[in-house]
């Protein structure tokens, strides 16, 4: 526990970062009323469209705020236009170069389906999920595999050739987020919904590829360090299949970096869309939280997209502060936040455009500050 409060760095970034990070200012504010503040945010500008108007990703003294933070909240990177000189995305300091920087090895993302958040698939909603049935946690693999930078072009006389990526796993690599895996599914008692097995499912592609090969000896070896919780495997094509089809019997997965960026996505779509899938980005000594939709540019500046992936991250965020420091005040507020969530969505009195409302950014926020305050008595 931290008597003088804890610090968060907040990095709102490009498009809707900023009006989503803004509504999880205003409730982690309405967390903190009427008692010593347990922390204190400092914001700090950076991102794709800083870059376009000052020439920089962001200032030499936000990445040292960052690393000395007890805790990141990082709200959206990336805008159309905005490239450095390389080619790379304006803005890959704040996301990708904390991952590498910090050492965040494990991206977690929770995929829940609450009472009331309407989801679905082929345009109209639908009843397909129930929310008692989509209760999981995606664990991947989030600094080495494809997004290790080793790739490059070789061009000749101004015409490129051959464009490489390289895929690497390391044992290192795939140990200790193997075994975060491990430890999450442990700690998860009420296992997989289907079953309530303790079930930690390994998604790799080990039929055809070495380094997934390796990854999944990798996983059998720490696993026996873990006989009481239940091994699974899938292919990952097979994977995104089950996992629409059947997405009770999943508790926590674990799969490498590339293919773990594609089945988060897919798995939003079963916790309600994109404005529901918040991220952790966890490493031993430092941790940023972030909700995943990313800049959206044709919806910023409308005050339209959802807060309540932001809502999630900085709840998944004040959890992982309050483990690391042991600090059951902290782990009550997350608890507080979460109960807020489930209430107002079980309401729909705070239904964005992406779940057939009206509501804007700002006024669900509001919504959800007062559901806080509620929360207290
Ligand atoms: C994510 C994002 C990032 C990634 C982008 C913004 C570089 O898609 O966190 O899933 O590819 O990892
Ligand atoms: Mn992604």
């Amino acid at each position: 526990m931290k008597e003088a409060g804890y610090e968060i760095a907040a990095f709102p970034g490009d498009g809707t970062g900023p009006e989503v990070i803004r509504e999880g200012e205003k409730v982690l504010a309405a967390l903190a009323e009427g008692g010593p503040a347990p922390w204190h945010v400092t914001s700090h500008p950076g991102g794709g469209q800083y870059y376009l108007k000052t020439g920089r990703e962001w200032e030499p003294e936000a990445a040292d705020a960052a690393a000395r933070a007890d805790a990141i909240l990082l709200g959206a990177v990336g805008w159309p236009g905005a490239t450095l000189p390389n080619g790379d995305l304006a803005g890959r300091a704040l996301v990708l170069g904390l991952r590498e920087g910090l050492d965040l090895f494990a991206n977690v993302r929770p995929c829940k389906l609450y009472p009331g958040v309407r989801h679905r698939i082929s345009g109209s909603f639908q009843e397909v999920w129930a929310p008692k049935n989509v209760d999981l946690v995606i664990v991947r693999e989030n600094t080495e595999d494809l997004y290790t930078p080793v790739r490059g072009r070789l061009t000749r006389g101004h015409e490129t050739e051959v464009a490489v990526d390289t895929r690497i796993i390391t044992r290192k690599g795939a140990e200790r987020v193997i075994r975060y895996a491990f430890e999450l599914a442990r700690s998860r008692t009420r296992g997989a919904p289907e079953d309530g097995h303790r079930r930690l499912t390994c998604v790799d592609k080990s039929n055809v590829l070495e380094g997934c090969r390796f990854f999944r000896e990798t996983f059998d070896r720490v696993g026996a360090d873990y006989p009481d919780i239940e091994r699974d495997y899938a292919y990952v094509d097979a994977f995104t299949q089950w996992l629409v089809r059947n997405p009770e019997r999943y508790n926590v997965v674990v799969t490498t970096n590339m293919m773990g960026d594609i089945i988060t996505d897919l798995a939003a779509v079963l916790q309600g869309g994109m404005g529901f899938a918040a991220g952790g980005n966890i490493g031993t000594d430092h941790g940023m939280f972030e909700p995943v939709h990313g800049s959206a540019p044709k919806h910023a500046g409308k005050d339209r997209v959802n807060p309540f992936a932001t809502f999630l991250a900085v709840e998944q965020m004040l959890r992982w502060i309050a483990d690391r420091h042991q600090d059951a005040r902290l782990a009550q507020q997350a608890d507080r936040l979460e109960r807020a969530v489930a209430s107002v969505l079980a309401g729909g009195t705070a239904r964005t455009y992406d779940q057939g409302g009206t509501v804007t950014t700002h006024a669900a926020g509001d919504r959800l500050a007062e559901a806080v305050r509620a929360e207290r008595r």
